[in-house]
């Protein structure tokens, strides 16, 4: 499969041991461009995971979903291109300042090292959010007006795309523009159950609706054989991008 294709798919590493994560690299990495490690993975293995991944010729999108000040937003994301990972992300609800400093240190710090700039995303609104979550912090305004208002103001702080719902990703495409990434999860294949994502679509319908990149965990975690499996997608995603 092509490279182009494979970095599409980024295989959500929702594991809480080492060795049972190095297996799913070792098992999947022929298909999977991209592992995403999150909190729970991070919080208990921390960078030697990363470099583990690393070592089997696999990319690492840290989900680790920075929200601070600026000032300290900005130094762990230079700790995250320290790490060599090809994506990191923050929440865009840190504000453009917040955004706008990490693009500053993480710009400086690449040039003066010569080291790779990793893409920078930011989460508009967590599809786990609903209007009355948003209600209860004080912001009245429907869901979809956030995502858009949050993933302009992402785009002008300079950061290269959002993470977002397939269900959002033609919104946003038709905000920001082209050449402007979207990450969608909640990504589920006809051949797969929908566990406990809600508002989902097939790995064709978020390719068509814009979307640059899929987390997929479950559907591949959950398979008789899970190499296959990142293979369909992977296949699915390829005719989705020719069509
Ligand atoms: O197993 P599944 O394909 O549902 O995994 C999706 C991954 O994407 C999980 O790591 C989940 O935490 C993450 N995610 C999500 N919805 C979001 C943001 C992240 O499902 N809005």
């Amino acid at each position: 499969m092509k490279q182009e294709v494979r970095e599409r798919l980024i295989f959500a590493l929702d594991v809480d041991e080492f060795s049972v994560a190095e297996k799913w690299v070792q098992q999947l990495h022929e298909n999977v461009g991209l592992f995403k490690v999150g909190k729970q993975l991070f919080t208990r293995c921390g960078p030697a995971v990363i470099e583990m991944i690393q070592r089997h010729g696999s990319d690492v999108f840290l989900d680790l979903k920075y929200h601070d000040i600026p000032n300290t937003v900005a130094k762990a994301a230079v700790e995250a291109c320290k790490l060599g990972v090809k994506i990191f992300n923050v929440h865009a609800l840190g504000g453009a300042e917040m955004m706008r400093k990490t693009v500053a240190e993480v710009d400086a710090y690449c040039a003066a090292t010569k080291a790779p700039k990793p893409q920078m995303l930011a989460v508009t609104i967590l599809t786990s959010s609903t209007a009355e979550t948003l209600r209860e912090v004080g912001i009245d305004r429907p869901v979809e007006e956030m995502v858009v208002r949050l993933a302009k103001l992402t785009q002008a702080a300079g950061f290269d795309g959002v993470v977002a719902s397939p269900k959002e990703a033609a919104l946003i495409r038709a905000a920001c523009g082209d050449g402007f990434a979207i990450v969608t999860p909640g990504v589920r294949p006809s051949f797969a159950s929908l566990d406990d994502q809600k508002r989902v679509a097939t790995p064709a319908e978020a390719i068509a609706a814009g979307a640059t990149a899929l987390v997929i965990g479950r559907p591949i975690s959950a398979a008789t054989d899970p190499l296959e499996a990142a293979g369909k997608i992977l296949l699915e995603i390829e005719d989705a991008l020719v069509s």
